[in-house]
């Protein structure tokens, strides 16, 4: 009885698999994952990246239909890219708690505040927030867009306040920095990562800087409190990369679960522990593949941006793009 169960559910995935195969060739499609959708959604994307690596695949490719598997303003950031391309978020719902820290009013009133000042605004922003900031950047070039700006200028960092403080100790710039967070990383306290640490000794650290346990991580590695191997700061694509050349055989991964699907699979033999099993965002997961398949049929939902808005972020979009990624951050010199 089991057995035809499993069977049954086997068959709808493959068929699944067909429809979506069948009409991405005809919409002439390339989908997109980020490293945190679910895994079955990874393992039919195209590319599967961080935000950085997703905004350039989206500005790049000559596909009619992008078919976006991450978040709102991931998508929204591939409309402004590719105007001319039909990009389908296939569920709507898909937000950032992040993002939704700071609107455009917020922005402006901010800003009003500041008069020249340079505003950096994260890549986890809406359209119209990127439409009044001069650079966007990811956790991949943060460090480089932050270090490009002459040092007498003010800067107005936007909106994670983890970030912009892992930003103002690697660069020893002041920043004015957005008290705004994401409710995933932010989920991931120190308290966490000291008992991760104790249990296991030889692992190795990676942390996304949108993590509420960065600055204390960083300040106890700095004083000595806490030993041991290689703590790396980095984005979803820096973590990545990091588990495939580190020496190191087990890792203590301290982001959004979903990433350690692409590790796992990359590095077979070495061990990824979740810094946080709850640290499950729930707008990626809003993306599954039956809503893929519907997205590709009916050729929505779509985003678009209003032109006069697109035209506006884009410059501060092609600057992020401009400006290449800043590496990892290491904090303890060990492996
Ligand atoms: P990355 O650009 O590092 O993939 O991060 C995106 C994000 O939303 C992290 O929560
Ligand atoms: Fe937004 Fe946090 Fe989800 Fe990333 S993990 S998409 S920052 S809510």
């Amino acid at each position: 009885m089991i057995t035809v169960e499993r069977d049954v559910v086997t068959e709808g995935r493959t068929q699944l698999l067909d429809r979506i195969g069948r009409l991405r060739q005809e919409r002439n499609a390339v989908i997109l994952a980020h490293n945190y959708q679910r895994p079955e959604v990874q393992d039919i994307a195209d590319f599967v990246g961080d935000s950085l690596g997703l905004s350039q695949q989206a500005a790049a490719t000559d596909a009619s239909v992008i078919v976006f598997c991450g978040v709102h303003f991931m998508a929204e950031t591939a409309a402004i890219l590719s105007p001319r391309k039909t990009v389908l978020l296939p569920d709507l719902e898909a937000g950032c708690s992040l993002a939704a820290t700071i609107d455009a009013d917020q922005l402006r009133a901010w800003r009003a505040q500041h008069p020249g000042a340079v505003v950096v605004s994260y890549v986890n922003t809406t359209a119209e927030v990127k439409a009044l900031s001069d650079y966007c950047c990811t956790s991949s070039n943060a460090e480089a867009v932050i270090r490009s700006i002459p040092a007498d200028r003010e800067i107005l960092f936007c909106p994670d306040m983890f970030l912009g403080a892992h930003l103002e100790r690697v660069t020893g710039r002041r920043l004015h920095v957005w008290m705004g967070e994401c409710h995933v990383h932010a989920g991931i306290v120190p308290e966490r990562l000291d008992a991760m640490r104790r249990e296991h000794p030889d692992a190795e650290l990676l942390i996304h800087p949108e993590c509420g346990c960065t600055s204390s991580t960083m300040y106890r590695m700095s004083s000595g409190d806490i030993a041991g191997p290689a703590t790396v700061v980095t984005s979803t694509e820096g973590m990545i990369r990091r588990a495939a050349d580190s020496p190191a055989s087990t890792f203590i991964v301290a982001t959004e679960v979903g990433i350690l699907h692409r590790m796992r699979e990359q590095s077979p033999g070495k061990r990824f522990l979740a810094a946080s099993e709850a640290a499950v965002c729930p707008y990626m997961k809003k993306i599954t593949l039956e809503k893929v398949a519907r997205s590709l049929e009916l050729m929505a939902p779509r985003v678009t941006v209003d032109p006069a808005v697109a035209a506006q972020a884009r410059g501060a979009i092609d600057r992020m793009l401009a400006i290449a990624p800043s590496g990892p951050s290491r904090i303890s010199t060990a492996a």
